[in-house]
This record gives structure tokens, C-alpha cells and sequence, in this order.
């Protein structure tokens, strides 16, 4: 699907962004692991996340909707039962790498498949471990790629360092770990997204988090919870580079999470001289939420590398928009990571803000922008079937001259179905 967007004067409104995808393919997830009914509250509705409830349907689970509350009849650990059909996971890797870990332990076959983009992605990072844990696995490309066979069976705790920030790989190790009759001992090299430890500790699992170090003693039965998922910060960040690029602007995004783990993008944009503002901030379901304002705002350059990388690696596509309305020369530098998400993130950025006129150059693990808000214009570009290249280059067609037409415009269904009309709710024409 095409859709034109034209460039706008300003945004006005106050609205909530689409649930935090991370938090609902886990609460969804192990709610099924749990012995009892779960309830997930304000479940994100997208592609995504209703490849993992598929999954878990054909894994023997029953998960209701009722009023847009997700009741999730969990069935024990044991009780998951062996799949007769294939399991698609779409485009998600969250769904393939979660449910690799949790099936390595389940003592039956299990074929996992996706989409052509997540049957391209790398799998060994999570293979590797498992089969150290004992774990039998099989895929293309000398089990490098899915299509995945697993024949499950028992595993064993490991001690672990792993060699990339991935919360997918720890949270798939940690799934793994639950079957294991052993402890398993994960060391990150940076911390990456904790959703699963936390949501692990309220349901009575023996977790244990000390800095880097995560230590998890399999046979606790997990308890199931009624989880309320907060607004997801990675959909909230296209509006708040939108709201503040665009003049006159005043914006007020309800309910959002903003767990450290994945709040990098508040801090650079504040850096670079965003007026951002976090209103009654508390706590739901064991998740940091607050209110966000959003007014408008010159931004300066910055440079991005490091530890806070794995904090926004998937904002990277909107900051570079950020980046190339700023002032000055922006760098970001080692996120090769994002070669290996939906698309390769990194060519898509370049080449298709280049189209809108950005002076980008490519860097092996990242970009370099020179900023000039004057210089971008509207133009025929591609979203690679990425939901967010998809929305960041809408972000880009509102602050550019002329009409921009993104073809694949359809990617936004993968985490914010809402996108487009949210954009054209509070755009002022
Ligand atoms: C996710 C972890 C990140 C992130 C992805 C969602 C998750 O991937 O990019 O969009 O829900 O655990 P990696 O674990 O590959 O870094």
C-alpha cells in the first residue's frame, strides 16, 4: 500500500500510542506458562503480537478476548502440548527467539517458520546456547536461519556471557532456563530491555538481578497475574521528534512506559535541546509510566555510541530524522545490530532519507548526518516492509517540502496500527 503524506504545520493533541509490543508478546507468553487464568490488559493488537498468541494457540493454549482484555487460560510449563502445525511467527522475532528458548525444554517437535525478512535473520545467537543446555536444534544454513526444527527434551542450567545486548536472547535463555535442572547464570555486556526478569519476579519465579548478572533456579510454578501493559516509547517516539520539529507544536502522550532500559531516546533528545517533559510519572504492573509533553523545539547535533545503544536501538531510524533536522553533524556509532532487524536498518536510513534530500553517509555500525532542516523534500520513497522506516519517514515527509509517497506504507500494522490515523487526528494542515 501507498500512502502520500504532505507536509504539515504543526501537531496538536493529546492521545495515547499504541501498548509496548515487547511487554505484550510477554505477558501473553508466560501468562500460558502460568497454572491458572491470566489477564493482559490493554494488549497490543498487531501483527506482532498476535503471531506469538497464534503460536500459543496451536501450543495447546486458549486465549480469549473479552472487551479487549485478553484472558489467557495458562496451562503449567507441562502443559504446553506439541504443535500439529507449523509455527509462523510472521515477521517477529521476538515470537521465533522467545519460543525457541521456551520449546528447547518441552519434550516434543516443534517446526518454526517466518516471514522471508525473519527466516533471513540470525538465529545462532540463540541456537548456541541452547545447544549447550542440551537442547536439539536444526536450521537452514547450518542452523544459522529458520525455518527451525527443535526436538525438545531436558536441558541444563548454563553459565553464560552473552557476546550481543539482546533481551530476545535472554529472555529466549531464560524461557529455556525455566525447564533446565540446573541454575542458569546469564551476564549481559551492556543491559538490554528487563521486561522479563521483571514480569519473571512477580510471577514467583526465583530470579535474581544484580547489575549485569542474572541468575534464574528453575521449579517455581509461575502464579499467574493480571498485567496492564503501558504505551510503548518506540511507538511514542515518532511523535516526539514529530511534535518537536514542527513548529508550534503541543503535545500530550498518555501513559507511556519509561523503564531506563529503554528510555535512551528521552535523553538524547533532551540532549540535542528537546523540551520534553515526564508528568506524573508511577508505576503500572511493576512498569515506570508517564505522561509525556512534547512542545517544539531547534535541536543541536549530538553524537550516539556505547552503552546507551541497546537503550534505543529501535528508535535509531526516527533519531536519525531527529539528526537530519538538527543543527550540525550528528554520528552514530556502533549499532551494527541494526543491519539484522526487519530490514537492514541501516542501508534502509540512508538510502531512503537520502532520496529526501539528507546528507547521509553509511558507516559499517551506524551514520553520519549533516543536519539541515531546510534541505529536506518530498519524494518516492521505501519502507522495505520495515513498520519503522515506515513511520520514520513519515516523521521526515511532515518536515519536507512537497509531497513524499511511502510505498509498504502497510508495515505500520506490525506495532502501531493506529499510526496513520493518530498522524491525521492531531496534524494541523
Ligand atoms: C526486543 C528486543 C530487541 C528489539 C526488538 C524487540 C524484545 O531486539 O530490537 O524490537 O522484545 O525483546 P534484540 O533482542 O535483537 O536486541
Amino acid at each position: 500500500m501507498e500512502r502520500t503524506v504532505k507536509s504539515c504545520k504543526a501537531l496538536k493533541g493529546e492521545f495515547f500510542v499504541a501498548a509496548d509490543k515487547s511487554i505484550s508478546h510477554r505477558a501473553v507468553i508466560f501468562s500460558a506458562l502460568a497454572e491458572g487464568e491470566g489477564i493482559v490488559r490493554n494488549f497490543l493488537p498487531s501483527e506482532d503480537t498476535l503471531s506469538s498468541c497464534a503460536c500459543l494457540r496451536n501450543l495447546g493454549i486458549n486465549i480469549e478476548n473479552k472487551n479487549s482484555v485478553l484472558v489467557v487460560s495458562g496451562r503449567g510449563l507441562h502443559g504446553i502440548q506439541e504443535p500439529v502445525q507449523v509455527l509462523d511467527c510472521g515477521n517477529s522475532g521476538t515470537t521465533m527467539r522467545l519460543l525457541t528458548g521456551l520449546l528447547s525444554g518441552r519434550p516434543f517437535l516443534s517446526i518454526l517458520s517466518g516471514d522471508q525478512s525473519l527466516n533471513k535473520r540470525p538465529m545462532k545467537r540463540v541456537i548456541n546456547p541452547l545447544l549447550s543446555m542440551g537442547a536439539a536444534i536444526f536450521g537452514r544454513n547450518h542452523g544459522s536461519n529458520a525455518p527451525l526444527a527443535i526436538q525438545g527434551g531436558s536441558l541444563h542450567g548454563i553459565n553464560y556471557k552473552l557476546p550481543v545486548a539482546s533481551a530476545q536472547v535472554k529472555s529466549a535463555l531464560l524461557l529455556a532456563g525455566l525447564s533446565a535442572n540446573s541454575k542458569t547464570i546469564l551476564t549481559e555486556p551492556v543491559q538490554s530491555r528487563d521486561h522479563s526478569e521483571r514480569m519473571l519476579a512477580a510471577m514467583g519465579a526465583d530470579i535474581d538481578v544484580k547489575d549485569l548478572v542474572i541468575s534464574l533456579k528453575p521449579g517455581q510454578e509461575l502464579e499467574p497475574q493480571e498485567f496492564a501493559v503501558p504505551g510503548d516509547i518506540s511507538s511514542a517516539a515518532f511523535f516526539l521528534v514529530a511534535g518537536t520539529l514542527l513548529p508550534d507544536t503541543e503535545l500530550m502522550i498518555r501513559d507511556v512506559g519509561i523503564n531506563t532500559s529503554r528510555s535512551g531516546i528521552i535523553d538524547v533528545l533532551q540532549a540535542m535541546g528537546a523540551r520534553i517533559n515526564l508528568e506524573n510519572q508511577r508505576i503500572i504492573g511493576g512498569e515506570p509510566v508517564a505522561d509525556i509533553a512534547v512542545a517544539s523545539s531547534d535541536l543541536k547535533a549530538i553524537n550516539i555510541s556505547g552503552d546507551i545503544i541497546p537503550r534505543l536501538i529501535d528508535e535509531l531510524p526516527i533519531i536519525a530524522v531527529a539528526m537530519a533536522a538538527a543543527s550540525g553533524e550528528s554520528t552514530v556509532s556502533g549499532a551494527e545490530e541494526l543491519r539484522v532487524k526487519e530490514t537492514d536498518r541501516i542501508a534502509a536510513i540512508c538510502t531512503e532519507l537520502g532520496k529526501m534530500g539528507v546528507k547521509i553517509n553509511e558507516l559499517e555500525d551506524g551514520f553520519v548526518i549533516k543536519g539541515d532542516r531546510e534541505i529536506l523534500k518530498g519524494n518516492r520513497v521505501n519502507s522495505r516492509g520495515d513498520h519503522r522506516i515506515a513511520m520514520s519517514l513519515a516523521v521526515a515527509a511532515l518536515l519536507s517540502d512537497g509531497n513524499t509517497i511511502i510505498e509498504g506504507a502497510e508495515a505500520v500494522n506490525i506495532s502501531f496500527p493506529a499510526f496513520w490515523d493518530i498522524l491525521e487526528q492531531i496534524a494541523v494542515k
